[in-house]
This record gives structure tokens, C-alpha cells and sequence, in this order.
């Protein structure tokens, strides 16, 4: 199988770093004109620039935007163009005491990780379905599943992702254009090594900081370790693909086999 996403345009939002940055370098590399965004200028260019470093034949172009606002994704829609593949990869999380998490919180946590998904995939859709062809995938995460008690306002964030991607394949049907999500598990991102920090004993040096937090707060993973950005990516691409042409509304895992479920 080869993934070709020449001639497509692809957003990937929340992609100067993480899992972000390694789904936009890997649509670029399959030959999609990418388009990076973060929220400020700098961020995104500098990101740009270590993309190329990396390898110049990647076509890239800077949409920078917080998203998570109207304006926010106006700009970072302009400065796309049509979109081919929207990737909602914006995502926020930290741990908080459950009966800490206050009104405005929650709140912040829906604007952010399912408003933004909802409004770039209502502003997209229809281009999409009109050329007859698109990709929407919404990063969600085994949290979905497994609500975690130190951040159920980041779960249900999550959960509610799972049913606007299975929504808005129902209005896609059709068309051509797909609408999944992929299920995430724990990942190898500068974010986790924060909140990995915040659980365990911050003076563990990373491997055996990562083992512990493993052991004693993800023991379902049957990969045992944290995966990689570029192993999401990797679906992600594939599900970006032609190739993907009968997937549609799903929840796809690359979760190391975290959720403990025999069916997808
Ligand atoms: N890491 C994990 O273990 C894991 C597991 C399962 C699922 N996920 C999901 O995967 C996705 C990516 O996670 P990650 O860990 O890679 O994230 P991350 O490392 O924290 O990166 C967040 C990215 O989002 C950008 N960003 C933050 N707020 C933004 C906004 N309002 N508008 C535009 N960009 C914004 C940041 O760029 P600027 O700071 O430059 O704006 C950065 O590029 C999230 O949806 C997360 O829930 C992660």
C-alpha cells in the first residue's frame, strides 16, 4: 500500500508540537500541502522551519489561529484555503481533583477540545462534500473510554468527541468525504512528560519516571510503554488516505491496547 495525498490540503490544528506536529510532518511527507497551526506567528513559523530542516521537499504553510475561538479559526482557515483533511488535533489536558474542577474549567475544556473541533469541521464540510472527496479526524483519546478519575473533565471532553465524529459522518454519508476518530493512548509528547511529573516523583529521571507512571496509572497498557507521536501519525495518515475509503465513523485505536475492549 502507498499513501498519496498529493493535491490535498490538510489543517492539522495544535501541530507545533506533539502529536500535532508529528501527524503534519507525516501528511506532508505522503505529499499533502500541510498547514501548521499553533497560536502565535513565531510558533508556528519556527516549526515550519524544523520541518523543512528536517526534509525540504515538504510543502508547508503557516495557519496560525486559536482555534478554539471564532476569529482564532477564521484566520487559520484563510490562510489554508480549501481544506482536503482536517485534523482536530487540539487538545488540552492536566489533572485536577474531580471536585475541584469548577464551572469556568469545565467549560474551557469544551470550548477547547470539542467547540473548535465542531466549528472548523461545520466551516469544512461542506467544500468537502461539494468536491466529493475529504477526511475528518478528531484526535480523541482512550480517556474517552476510560474516564480518568484525575481528569474526568478531559474524558468527557473526549467522550463527547466519539459522538461528533459519528454525527458528522452520519451528515457525510455519502458524499465521499469520511469522519472518524482515532483513539489515542498514552503518548510520548513534552505535555505528558509535565503531567507524568505531576503524578510521580519529580526527581525519578525520565525512564524510570515513565516505568513508574506505567506501573502505577496506566498498568491496562499491554504496549508498556508510552507510544511514540509518529505511531499516530501513522494511522492517522492511513486514515487520511484514499486508501480509507470504507471507514467511516469509526473509532479507531492506536491506544497500545490500553482500553481493555475486544472491540474497537
Ligand atoms: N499526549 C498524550 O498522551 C495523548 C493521549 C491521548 C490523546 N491525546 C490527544 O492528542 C492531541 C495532541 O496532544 P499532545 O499531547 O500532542 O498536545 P501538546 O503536546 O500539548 O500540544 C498542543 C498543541 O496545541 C497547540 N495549541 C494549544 N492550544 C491551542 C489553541 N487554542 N489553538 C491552536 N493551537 C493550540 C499548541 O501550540 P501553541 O502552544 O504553539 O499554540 C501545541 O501545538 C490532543 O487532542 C490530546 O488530547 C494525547
Amino acid at each position: 500500500m502507498r499513501i498519496d495525498l498529493a493535491g490535498r490540503t490538510a489543517l492539522v490544528t495544535g501541530s507545533t508540537q506533539g502529536i500535532g506536529r508529528a501527524i503534519a510532518a507525516t501528511l506532508a511527507d505522503a505529499g499533502a500541502r500541510v498547514a501548521v497551526n499553533g497560536r502565535r506567528e513565531d510558533g508556528v513559523r519556527a516549526t515550519i522551519d524544523e520541518l523543512r530542516e528536517q526534509s525540504p521537499e515538504r510543502d508547508l504553510v503557516a495557519a496560525t489561529g486559536d482555534v478554539s475561538t471564532a476569529e482564532g479559526a477564521t484566520e487559520a482557515l484563510a490562510a489554508t484555503g480549501d481544506v482536503d483533511v482536517l485534523v482536530n488535533n487540539l487538545g488540552i489536558f492536566g489533572s485536577v481533583p474531580p471536585l475541584e474542577i469548577d464551572d469556568d474549567e469545565w467549560r474551557r475544556y469544551f470550548e477547547v477540545n470539542v467547540l473548535a473541533a465542531v466549528r472548523l469541521i461545520r466551516s469544512t464540510l461542506p467544500g468537502m462534500t461539494a468536491r466529493g472527496w475529504g477526511r475528518v479526524l478528531n484526535v480523541a483519546s482512550d480517556s474517552a473510554i476510560v474516564i480518568p478519575a484525575e481528569m474526568i473533565h478531559y474524558g468527557v471532553s473526549k467522550t463527547a468527541l466519539l459522538g461528533v465524529s459519528r454525527g458528522f459522518a452520519k451528515e457525510a454519508a455519502g458524499t465521499g468525504v469520511t469522519v472518524n476518530s482515532v483513539i489515542a493512548g498514552p503518548t510520548h509528547t513534552g505535555g505528558v512528560e509535565k503531567f507524568v511529573y505531576e503524578l510521580v516523583d519529580p526527581a525519578l529521571p525520565w525512564d524510570e519516571a515513565q516505568r513508574e507512571f506505567m506501573r502505577t496509572h496506566r498498568p491496562q497498557s499491554l504496549l508498556q510503554r508510552l507510544i511514540e507521536p509518529e505511531e499516530i501519525a501513522n494511522l492517522v495518515a492511513y486514515l487520511s488516505s484514499p486508501l480509507a475509503s470504507a471507514t467511516t465513523g469509526a473509532a479507531v485505536r492506536v491506544d497500545g491496547g490500553y482500553v481493555d475492549s475486544i472491540v474497537p
